[in-house]
């Protein structure tokens, strides 16, 4: 770690973002949204560096949910247009640097040549073991808990078998821990449709700071938070 920060006692294993707060900054300083949107991917860029640093493992974004297809429609072009930006673009630093990419949500409603894209990432990026990049996009929990059943029922499991062992296997996020703490930027106490099998016992921090804004010392006073928290998982303290 860069020695200007006092060393954490803690870091998350696994933290989430929702990194909401991108069209606000954009409207505060009177652009377009879609310039959020691309100043929210440069501040991604930061964060995943800044995440190396702090030895988190799994870092996990949710860029698009199924619900933002509700949006006009040239943001939504914007959004699919920056995924495929940011793959052709960054995809060789990425791999260079060890990040396993993985993708979380349904891909079948991205065109043909994104889907492709996509799947080529994640399968170049396999083997890396750096850190894990999981990418949510046309990502939903409640569609991802859908899918995963009717997988399990497609694959004929009987349902005495069905525990939340098996059930995490059909998941997106499956071989993954939960997440230890879920950030949220743009000031919302909502989960959105987040990681709703996923988030029961992660942190919680909440900023009020617009997603493009959010840096590397911003991600530290989080850690700051995580590192003052009691994790009890329904237990009691022993004293
Ligand atoms: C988050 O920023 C990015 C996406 C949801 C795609 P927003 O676009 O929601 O920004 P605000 O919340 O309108 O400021
Ligand atoms: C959550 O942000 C989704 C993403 C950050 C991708 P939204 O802006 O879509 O969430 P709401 O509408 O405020 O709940
Ligand atoms: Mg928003």
């Amino acid at each position: 770690m860069a020695n200007d920060l006092p060393p954490l006692e803690h870091v998350p294993y696994h933290l989430a973002a929702i990194m909401d707060g991108n069209g606000r900054w954009a409207k505060a300083r009177g652009l377009p949204r879609q310039a959020g949107h691309r100043a929210g991917v440069e501040n991604l860029r930061r964060i995943l560096r800044a995440c190396a640093e702090f030895r988190i493992r799994i870092l996990t974004v949710y860029a698009f949910s199924t619900e933002n297809w509700g949006r006009p429609e040239q943001e939504v072009r914007g959004l699919m247009n920056i995924l495929e930006t940011v793959i052709d673009r960054e995809f060789e630093e990425l791999n260079a640097n060890g990040v396993q990419l993985r993708h979380l949500g349904n891909l079948d409603a991205l065109s043909p040549e994104l889907q492709a894209k996509v799947r080529n990432a994640v399968e170049r990026t396999r083997n890396n073991d750096r850190l894990t990049l999981n990418l949510a996009f046309n990502y939903g929990g409640r569609d991802e808990i859908l899918r995963a059943i009717r997988r399990i029922i497609l694959d004929g499991v009987p349902a005495e078998q069905i525990d939340e062992v098996l059930f995490g296997l059909y998941l997106d996020t499956a071989g993954l821990p939960d997440p230890d703490l879920i950030v949220r930027t743009g000031g919302e106490m909502r989960i959105s449709n987040f990681l709703v099998w996923q988030s029961v016992y992660a942190e919680y921090y909440a900023t009020p700071t617009f997603w493009p804004d959010f840096d590397r010392e911003e991600l530290y006073k989080a850690l700051v938070h995580f590192n003052k928290r009691e994790r009890r998982f329904g237990l009691v303290t022993q004293t």
